[in-house]
């Protein structure tokens, strides 16, 4: 699987006490149109699985180019992922990362058995999205995009 090049996302929720949890993810992808839906999946062994998986709420924010410390410090082990790092929340108290390439603010649409892994579908409430160069991860390193 690690031929098949992707983006890099970080996916975001508050926990049951409202702290602002996150991870690194690059099993999204797209899923429909109309609607608008959005997919990820969470390993059943993540840290942040309860928390994701009870999650009504939750944003997924695509990595640019030169973004690699948030895809690190996010799948980092043991650590608190959000020392450091600013962020905003949104109404519903999910923490909103700055300048990155897109991001959907998502409403839990479905969750279904993927294996060792969940899929979670989100129904995408709202998007941003600014014009830079995407991060790339293929192969277990970080690439970016040559003209
Ligand atoms: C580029 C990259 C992509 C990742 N994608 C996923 C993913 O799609 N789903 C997942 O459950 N974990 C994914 N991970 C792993 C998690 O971000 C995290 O490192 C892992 O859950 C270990 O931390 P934990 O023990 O605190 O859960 C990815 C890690 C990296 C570096």
């Amino acid at each position: 699987m690690g031929s098949f090049a992707t983006g890099v996302t970080v996916v975001t929720t508050k926990d049951s006490a409202g702290k602002p949890v996150g991870m690194t993810a690059n099993s999204f992808s797209s899923l429909s149109l109309d609607p608008p839906l959005v997919l990820w999946s969470i390993a059943k062994s993540a840290s942040l699985y309860t928390e994701f998986t009870a999650a009504e709420s939750f944003a997924i924010h695509i990595l640019a180019k030169g973004q690699q410390h948030l895809s690190n410090q996010f799948s980092r082990k043991g650590i608190e992922r959000f020392d450091g790092i600013s962020y905003e929340t949104n109404n519903r108290g999910v923490p909103l990362l700055n300048d990155c390439l897109a991001r959907f603010d998502c409403e839990l649409f479905s969750q279904a058995d993927g294996g060792d892994h969940t899929i979670i579908v989100g129904y995408v409430a709202a998007m941003e999205e600014l014009q830079l160069d995407p991060l790339i991860f293929h192969k277990g390193a970080y690439r970016t995009l040559e003209p």
